[in-house]
């Protein structure tokens, strides 16, 4: 057999534990696997005295030592877009080692930069445990669905948001409250901001973009949206239209450039994406004339993510070094972003209104000023004077209008919250 793969891991807590706990139990399978044995010679986190529930053996005091060892793979396990962890890969890269990343939010913010660095220098990037946690999706992408080109990638990439959405429907309590069980049964982080404000999905969904339509991962102008203003009543009409509301994570070819953006989206029932429940992530990849795939799993945990990094590791042991994004890191195109606003769907609109005469005659009219055409609408009860939703679908239409059309809405006197608008996705 070759010589073994000396690693060394930088962060120990759930993703770094569970590969040094997986690679101890697998030992032997993996050197089949990877035509040699796989060697821990250097590890390191923040506090030496934590318990692990395994053996602290070649402890360094801090990441950056680690490219003073003789490792041939720095596994980066810390987390964050800057600070230690963007100061261990570029040294790391620097220094000639290969890299296996769990890090999105670096890779979404540095990765065609840290791209080039490596594939200057003949060296591995790999960042399969960035994106869905244990489901091969990186892969796929960078490796496989190339022939006839992905022509658009949508996923349910957060499972904290889509545990807290299959919730919200299963018992009908507000997201406030469910994001509380969330966080007590640890599904939640106790700042959950970039989970459910939709940053997360926007590091991971760069990162699929970048890998199906060769270009640099670009987050700054991407649309966000989380889902802290869905209520348990848009779930409910959802489900009365025939649609489920899941946080898609959307990359498409469209004639004016790619469209990237993350929003809660009406996706119809009985689809595979509207099918996901709970904390599982996935992924649908649209690959032209060789057809559609789809992907589901876990997005997250100790053994997916465990899984994920292995196998990276498993394919820098067998020589598998290849362009970090499927295609020379010199050769990703700066992404054009499609006009804002100029993506079109049909959408979910939920006006909260005071019941009173004429009310329903003012929205239809701004909707109107903008072109946007009704197909269906649904109003329950009568409560003169009171408050009362409106709920409608409209035909196809773009952002834009639906957007302006809303604002003029939302200034008037009957209208008592903010206009939510939810876009209906084909499939
Ligand atoms: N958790 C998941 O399911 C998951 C899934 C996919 C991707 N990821 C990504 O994987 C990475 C790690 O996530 P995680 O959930 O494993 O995080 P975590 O449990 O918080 O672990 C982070 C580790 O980094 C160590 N660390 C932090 N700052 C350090 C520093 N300055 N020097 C040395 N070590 C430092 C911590 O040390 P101490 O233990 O001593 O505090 C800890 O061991 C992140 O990029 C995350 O986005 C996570």
């Amino acid at each position: 057999m070759n010589k073994p793969l000396k690693i060394a891991i930088a962060g120990l807590g759930t993703v770094g534990g569970g590969v040094i706990k997986a690679m101890q139990a697998g030992d032997n399978a993996l050197a089949d696997r990877a035509g040699r044995r796989l060697e821990i010679v250097a590890m390191c986190a923040r506090d030496k005295n934590k318990k692990r529930g395994f053996d602290l053996k070649n402890w360094v005091g801090d990441p950056r030592a680690l490219v003073g060892t003789d490792a041939d793979v720095i596994v980066e396990l810390i987390g964050g877009e800057d600070g230690p962890a963007l100061a261990l890969v570029q040294e790391a890269l620097t220094a000639g080692r290969h890299v296996v990343t769990a890090n999105k939010a670096l890779l979404a913010r540095h990765g065609a930069k840290l791209a080039i660095l490596a594939e200057e220098k003949n060296l591995a990037l790999k960042f399969e445990a960035a994106v869905a946690g244990g489901i091969p999706i990186v892969k796929a992408l960078r490796e496989s669905l190339i022939t006839y080109g992905v022509v658009a990638v949508r996923g349910i990439l957060n499972g904290t948001c889509n545990y807290i959405l299959t919730q919200m429907e299963a018992t009908g309590r507000p997201f406030g409250d469910v994001l509380q069980d969330a966080q007590k049964l640890g599904y939640a982080e106790a700042d959950p901001t970039l989970d459910v404000g939709g940053g997360d999905t926007a590091h991971k969904l760069a990162l699929l973009a970048g890998l199906a339509f060769g270009t640099a991962p670009e987050i700054d102008s991407m649309a966000v949206q989380g889902i802290a203003h869905i209520t348990p009543e848009d779930i409910a009409f959802a489900r009365e239209f025939g649609y489920r509301i899941k946080l898609l994570g959307i990359a498409k070819k469209t004639p004016y450039g790619i469209d990237q953006r993350v929003q809660p989206a009406m996706v119809s029932a009985g689809t595979p994406l509207a099918d996901v429940n709970g904390a599982f992530n996935a992924v649908m990849a649209d690959a032209d004339a060789a057809g559609s795939f789809f992907f589901e799993g876990r997005g997250a945990g100790d053994a997916p993510t465990a899984s994920a990094v292995i196998a990276d590791i498993v394919d820098i042991a067998r020589g598998n070094i290849g362009p970090v994004f499927g295609i020379p890191a010199r050769s990703l195109i700066s992404l054009t972003p499609t006009p804002s606003g100029s993506a079109s769907s049909a959408f979910y609109l939920r006006f909260q209104v005071l019941d009173v005469p004429g009310v329903l005659a003012e929205i239809a009219g701004h909707l109107a000023e903008w072109r946007v055409s009704i197909e269906s609408m649904i109003q329950r009860g009568r409560a003169p004077g009171e408050a009362v939703s409106i709920v409608m679908i409209t035909h196809e239409t773009t952002h834009a209008s639906v957007g302006n059309a809303l604002k003029t809405i939302a200034a008037s006197d009957k209208v008592i919250a903010p206009p939510c608008m939810i876009p209906m996705e084909a499939r």
